[in-house]
């Protein structure tokens, strides 16, 4: 199966307040880069170049700016707008007519992965997928998030979302994958109590039909969730010291794009004048000419 890519960067990002009264919390910066780059690069390190970004109405002009069509990067960008924090699920009823044919990889817009095993994860989950395919996480306190719980032979049993008191389970991290039926079933969900149409709850309906797989994402693999003051420094800091210690770039779909071969030299040297005296740059450039 094909699939396309969701990207989800509406919302209210209430709890970035006064900092996102004016600007998007997509486009504020993990250390070097916008936010938005984690979810896009974690999509094109899946290998998905058709994606679409749904965004508010008031945000638009500075992600066309920022992204554009996707063509300097070798991908096809396309946004929707949403009219309101209605909820991640409404995300996919927008993405209907975009990718009804395909399945559909969703990437939340505020959070960010890194690590090793990253790249082979997210393959496992696209080849094996039957249905919806979740990755997961072991985290201090889940309860903050989508949690995922299992019964006593290790088989999944049930999703809550922030399960308030509970400390166990695994919390369910912001990339999902689903198959070309989640459109129809993304049309049975009602509005919770606070008003949203729950991630939570689509994938319940895959669990009920038992076609709920779940990757764990393990300690090598680095995930953050950057819609809060705390996490959004603590993740610009790891990706600070990674990029220094290794040498390396996180979260650049410049170089990405250049590595995987869907953008010339020429197009990244083009790409990277916007901001040549930027550190950005210079490491881009040193990572993919000097190694
Ligand atoms: O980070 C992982 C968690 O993300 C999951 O464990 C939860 O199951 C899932 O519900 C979600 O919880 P959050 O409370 O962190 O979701 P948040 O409201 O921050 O929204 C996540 C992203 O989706 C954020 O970048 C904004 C975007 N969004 C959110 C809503 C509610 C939209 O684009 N539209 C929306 O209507």
């Amino acid at each position: 199966m094909s699939y396309r890519g969701l990207i989800m960067a509406g919302g209210t990002a209430s709890r970035l307040g006064p900092v996102t009264q004016c600007v998007s919390k997509h486009l504020l910066p993990v250390f070097d880069k916008p936010m938005i780059y984690f979810p896009l690069s974690t999509l094109m390190l899946g290998g998905i170049r058709e994606i679409m970004i749904v965004v508010n109405e008031i945000d638009l002009p500075a992600y066309e700016k920022l992204l554009g069509d996707g063509s300097h990067l070798g991908i096809k960008l396309i946004y929707a707008l949403q009219s309101g924090a209605n909820g991640i699920a409404e995300g996919v009823q927008l993405a209907q007519d975009f990718a009804s044919k395909h399945g559909l990889v969703l990437a939340l817009g505020d959070n960010v992965f890194f690590g090793n095993n990253l790249v082979s994860s997210i393959s496992e989950g696209l080849q094996k997928n039957c249905g919806a395919t979740i990755f997961l996480q072991k985290v201090a306190d889940p309860s903050g998030y989508g949690v995922a719980l299992f019964d006593e032979d290790g088989k999944l049993s049930s999703l809550i979302e922030k399960p308030k008191d509970l400390k166990m389970g695994q919390a369910i991290t912001g990339l999902y994958i689903f198959d070309a039926s989640v459109f129809e079933k993304s049309k049975e969900l009602k509005p919770s109590s606070r008003g949203e149409l729950e991630i939570t709850d689509l994938l319940s309906f895959y669990l009920d039909e038992s076609s709920l797989e779940a990757i764990e994402l393990g300690r090598a693999c680095f995930w953050f969730d950057a819609g809060t003051p705390q996490n959004l420094v603590e993740a610009s800091y790891l990706i600070r010291q990674a990029q220094q210690r290794l040498n390396c770039q996180v979260g650049s779909v410049d170089l990405i794009a250049a590595e995987s071969g869907w953008i010339s030299e020429r197009q990244l040297e083009k790409n990277l004048e916007k901001y040549t005296h930027s550190d950005y740059a210079k490491s881009v450039r040193d990572i993919l000419f000097h190694g």
